[in-house]
């Protein structure tokens, strides 16, 4: 077998076979297929696309090629959640001791932010003490011991992804679903998980910007679970504004404690619903979406969700008393309102922009190896079908950087785009593909 064979046959438009698949990622991995051929048949991939065979045999190649994850000593059924990213999106923190509360084990592992999105790793950072960087023997024996833990992962995951995904990036072969869709289950598949639940973000936040191209892909995933034996649902969620109110890890820590403690705005409390009710139906914890919704309702109300996450935060090293007490978090030096430029409702907010602008204030990282500031971000006063007098507060910025307001103004009022109209129809969950 040969590289140029392959490259040729994609090329073609003919079907890849397995071994030719699994030779790629074997050698490609491994250093022996220089970028220039890999960078040829991945941009073939994206021009041809891939049947639903290949793009398994991607999945597991990529899968298979680093280190991975077994917890079947923990359960038979390893769930786990992904969310395809966007702005303020503290869902994990929210649902998982939900989850884990309802005696569903919650092993999982999340990554940080870069870019304009932030990442559930730093945010739980942000709570003193709390450590993510547990060895694998720790994490399972949390999940052993309280039914959660939430970690980064120290493990060589799907390492093959990682070299295709930055190679994509720089080739112009990141928007193709045979990658994305092979990408994403991929790192799933080596992290153990049996049962896999995808938040799949859509809007001006989010990586996939339209709702047709996001059924796609979740069509897509599903059918890799069928062809691999993994149940697959994507929960199809609207991240055309920022998720909650809080954007940035301190600020996104404590709305995250006040929703586990059932002070939810409306789209957390969408969303939260929408993917518990799935995991729930999944695990098999209730048999109809009506059941699982009231054991959720329940275990909020009860406390049980808000105990979960004291016992894993505390768990994890983590300072209790800052849970307990939120004001113990320390503000920012300067909590600056932005005033909005006109009078209106909120027709549309740039998501994007708003996750830069989080990040050019301190809370996030331009490159892997910038300091987060924990206690920077911007707390949205005014969301979508709001409505704001001119002057108003549309939202705060919390920073320490004295010399970054005034750009940060700009650029947040640059994100709101304020109309003479009532209203506009969206909704926060749009659809569940299985
Ligand atoms: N997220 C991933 O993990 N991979 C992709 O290719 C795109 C988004």
């Amino acid at each position: 077998m040969n590289i140029l064979n392959i490259i040729e046959k994609k090329r073609d438009k003919k079907e890849l076979s397995k071994d030719e698949i699994e030779f790629f990622i074997k050698e490609y991995t491994a250093g022996n297929i220089p970028d220039y051929q890999a960078s040829a048949l991945i941009m073939a991939i994206y021009l041809n696309g891939m049947n639903s065979r290949e793009t398994s045999d991607l999945t597991m190649a990529m899968a298979n090629s680093g280190e991975t994850l077994d917890l079947s000593d923990i359960s038979d059924i390893i769930i786990d959640k992904h969310s395809t990213g966007g702005v303020g999106d503290k869902i994990t923190i929210i649902l998982m001791p939900i989850i884990a509360a309802l005696g569903i084990p919650v092993a999982k592992m999340s990554g940080r932010g870069l870019g304009f999105t932030g990442g559930t790793a730093d945010k739980l950072e942000s709570i003193p003490g709390y450590k993510v960087d547990l060895s694998i023997e720790e994490f399972k024996q949390n999940v052993k011991d309280i039914g959660i833990s939430l970690i980064t992962s120290s493990l060589n995951l799907a390492p093959a992804d990682k070299k295709i995904y930055a190679l994509r990036d720089t080739i112009s072969c990141v928007s193709s679903i045979p990658l994305i869709a092979s990408s994403i289950m991929s790192k799933k598949i080596a992290a153990g998980a049996n049962k896999i639940l995808i938040d799949l973000t859509c809007g001006s936040g989010a990586f996939m910007k339209n709702i047709l191209s996001a059924i796609i892909l979740a069509k897509t995933m599903v059918k890799i679970g069928d062809n691999l034996n993994k149940e697959v649902r994507c929960v199809l969620t609207n991240m055309d504004e920022p998720v909650g109110k809080a954007v940035g890890n301190q600020l996104e820590i404590i709305e995250a404690v006040n929703a586990l403690k059932g002070n939810m705005p409306k789209d957390i409390e969408e969303i939260t619903y929408a993917l518990a009710e799935q995991i729930l139906l999944m695990a098999g914890k209730a048999t109809t979406q009506e059941e699982a919704n009231l054991l959720i309702k329940e275990t909020i109300s009860s406390g049980k969700a808000f105990e979960k996450f004291k016992e894993l935060v505390k768990k994890q090293g983590g300072d209790v008393s800052y849970i307990e007490d939120l004001s113990k978090f320390k503000n920012a030096k300067y909590i600056v309102p932005v005033p909005a430029k006109r009078s209106g409702t909120v027709v549309k907010i740039k998501t994007e922009l708003i996750g830069k602008t989080s990040s050019f204030i301190g809370a996030g990282r331009i490159n892997k190896t910038d300091k987060i500031d924990y206690e920077a971000g911007i707390i949205i006063n005014k969301k979508i079908n709001d409505y704001a007098k001119k002057d108003e507060p549309i939202a705060y910025i919390y920073t320490n950087q004295e010399n970054k307001i005034e750009e940060a103004i700009k650029q947040i009022q640059d994100s709101f785009v304020l109309l003479n109209i009532k209203r506009i129809k969206r909704r926060t969950v749009i659809q569940t593909i299985k």
